[in-house]
C-alpha cells in the first residue's frame, strides 16, 4: 500500500468493519495513522477505507479475511510479515455463541476459539518482529470484563476472553525488555451489532456504553501506557487490589507439598 507520508504510523485492526474496530479505525485515522482494515465483509471495509481516507487524508487499505479460515489467516500472517511498517496491531475481531454452550454445536465452538483465541495468538506472534523495529510498537488486545466474570456469560466466550487477558499479561512479562507496549482492554456491554448477532435486544440490557465512549476511554489508557484498561470500572483501586492479591498468591503456588487440607 502507499503510505500517506513516510512518517505516518501504520496500524492493522481486525474486526474493523463495524463496532469497536470501526471506531478504533476512525480515532486512529484522526490521530494520523494509516490503516489496514481486516474483516470478512470486503465491501463494507472498502467503503470504510474510502470514507476514512477522504475524511482524514490518511491511507486506508481493506484486507478482507475470515480469521477462522486457515488459508485466509495464513495470507494475513504473510501480509503482516511482509509489512514491517505496521507499528500497532489491534486484535479486536471477536464473536459470541448465540445459543450459549449447551445449545451450540462443536463447529460453532471451534470457530469461536479460532477467532477469539487462535487468531489473537498467531497474529501477535507474526507481528512481533516488525513491531520491534518501531520505537513505539505495540499490540492492543480486546478482551472483556467477562474475563473476570465467569458467572455472567457462556463458558466458551468467557474463557476465550480470559485467554486474551492472561495472554496479554503474560506477554507484558515475557517481552518486558522488548520496548513494545501491550495493552489489554476489557469493555463491558457496549452498543454494537454483536448483541443483535447474539439474538439479544440491546435496549433490554442495562449499563450499555456507547462505542465512542468506550474507544476514547481505551485510548486514554493507551496514551498512559496502562497494561489493563477497564473503561467501565469507576474505582480503579479495586482492580489494583485484586491484582496485588493475585500476584501475592503466585509464590505460594511454588510448593512441593500438598496443603494439609488435601492430606
Ligand atoms: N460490544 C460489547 O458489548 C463487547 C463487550 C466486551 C467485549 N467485546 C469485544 O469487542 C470486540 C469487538 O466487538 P464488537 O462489539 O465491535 O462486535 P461487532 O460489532 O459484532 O464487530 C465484530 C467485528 O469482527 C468481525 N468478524 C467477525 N467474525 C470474523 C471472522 N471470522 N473473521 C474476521 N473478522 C470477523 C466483524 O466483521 P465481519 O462480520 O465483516 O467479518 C466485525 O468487524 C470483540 O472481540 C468482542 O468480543 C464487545
Amino acid at each position: 500500500m502507499t503510505l500517506s507520508t513516510q512518517s505516518a504510523p501504520l496500524a492493522l485492526i481486525t474486526g474493523a468493519s463495524t463496532g469497536i474496530g470501526a471506531t478504533y479505525a476512525d480515532r486512529l485515522a484522526k490521530r494520523g495513522y494509516d490503516l489496514i482494515l481486516v474483516a470478512r465483509d470486503g465491501v463494507k471495509l472498502e467503503q470504510l477505507a474510502a470514507d476514512i481516507s477522504q475524511r482524514y487524508g490518511v491511507a486506508a487499505k481493506a484486507f478482507p479475511a475470515d480469521l477462522t479460515d486457515g488459508e485466509s489467516l495464513k495470507k494475513l500472517e504473510q501480509f503482516i510479515q511482509a509489512t514491517p511498517a505496521i507499528s500497532l496491531l489491534i486484535n479486536n475481531a471477536g464473536t459470541i455463541l448465540p445459543g450459549g454452550f449447551k445449545n451450540s454445536d462443536v463447529e460453532a465452538i471451534d470457530k469461536l476459539i479460532q477467532l477469539n483465541v487462535t487468531s489473537v495468538a498467531r497474529l501477535s506472534r507474526v507481528a512481533l518482529d516488525g513491531l520491534r523495529q518501531h520505537q513505539h510498537g505495540g499490540i492492543i488486545n480486546i478482551a472483556s470484563v467477562l474475563a473476570l466474570a465467569a458467572e455472567i456469560s457462556d463458558p466458551v466466550y468467557t474463557a476465550s476472553k480470559a485467554f486474551v487477558l492472561t495472554f496479554t499479561q503474560s506477554l507484558q512479562v515475557e517481552l518486558a525488555d522488548s520496548g513494545l507496549y501491550f495493552q489489554v482492554v476489557l469493555p463491558a456491554a457496549t452498543r454494537t451489532e454483536i448483541w443483535n448477532k447474539g439474538g439479544k435486544n440491546i435496549d433490554e440490557i442495562p449499563g450499555m456504553m456507547e462505542v465512542g465512549e468506550l474507544v476514547d476511554a481505551a485510548l486514554v489508557g493507551f496514551d498512559n501506557k496502562e497494561p489493563v484498561t477497564i473503561p467501565p470500572l469507576q474505582d480503579e483501586t479495586k482492580w489494583l487490589e485484586f491484582e496485588k492479591l493475585r500476584k501475592a498468591l503466585v509464590p505460594e503456588f511454588l510448593q512441593g507439598q500438598a496443603a494439609p487440607r488435601y492430606r
